[in-house]
């Protein structure tokens, strides 16, 4: 417990780290270009936890910003360190509920979102908290500009496989390429090496990744 309040006290005076009680948690809507102080493309990474592919794909591209949403404070706290040791300018992150996103972004204001082995929620009463199901979709496309991607990585076969029987009825996309075995598949190069913790996790008790990338038609 001390660990996790001395690392919301750092979360505090983190500028990377936009959370309840700091003035630019109020107003960092339609101001991301002043808030990183350039005009930069924005990625986003949805349950990021720790936030490896934030801090992975922005070590790799200095030419977009990218910013990791989670609610949970000890975890982004991994990722905002990380990203400090590295120097990483183009990173924050963005400590909120997935569902009011658009608290703190403009429509069509996202270039990709990636969604990294989200909680399964198995449960059928739990449909609609997915992060994949229609109305977080329907709020991403919102989101993202025309032609923006989702990429969605998992071990969970029951979750990919209810993402897919979407497209066929209320998720319309384009573009879709899916694999329900990344590390046997031509997708693999997509996933720029980053293996997040709950993959490491997943992959050692010898699950298959999946990975899934679309554009909203
Ligand atoms: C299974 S973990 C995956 C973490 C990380 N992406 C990884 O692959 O290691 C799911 C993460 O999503 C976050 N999360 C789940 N639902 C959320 C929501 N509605 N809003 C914000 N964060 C959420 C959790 O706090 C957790 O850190």
């Amino acid at each position: 417990m001390r660990r996790k309040l001395e690392r919301f006290a750092q979360n505090r005076e983190s500028r990377n780290v936009l959370e309840q009680g700091k003035d630019i948690f109020e107003t960092i809507k339609g101001n991301w270009s002043d808030f990183f102080g350039n005009e930069q493309s924005l990625v986003l990474e949805l349950g990021c936890g720790r936030g490896e592919y934030t801090i992975g794909l922005a070590s790799n591209d200095a030419k977009s910003n990218f910013i990791g949403v989670d609610i949970k404070g000890d975890r982004i706290w991994k990722g905002s360190t990380v990203a400090q040791e590295k120097g990483l300018d183009n990173v924050a992150f963005l400590r909120t509920q997935i569902l009011l996103l658009e608290r703190f972004f403009e429509p069509s204001e996202l270039s990709e979102i990636w969604i990294t082995f989200p909680d399964p929620r198995p449960k059928d009463r739990d449909i609609k908290r997915r992060l994949t199901s229609p109305r977080f979709m329907q709020m991403y496309k919102t989101l993202l500009k025309n032609d923006g991607w989702i990429k969605f990585k998992t071990d969970n076969t029951a979750l990919f496989d209810y993402t897919l029987s979407l497209f066929d009825g209320e998720v319309k996309v384009k573009d879709l390429e899916y694999t329900h075995d990344l590390y046997k598949s031509e997708l693999l190069s997509e996933h720029y090496g980053v293996k997040t913790k709950y993959e490491k996790i997943f992959t050692e008790k010898g699950e298959d990744i999946k990975y899934m990338k679309f554009r909203f038609a």
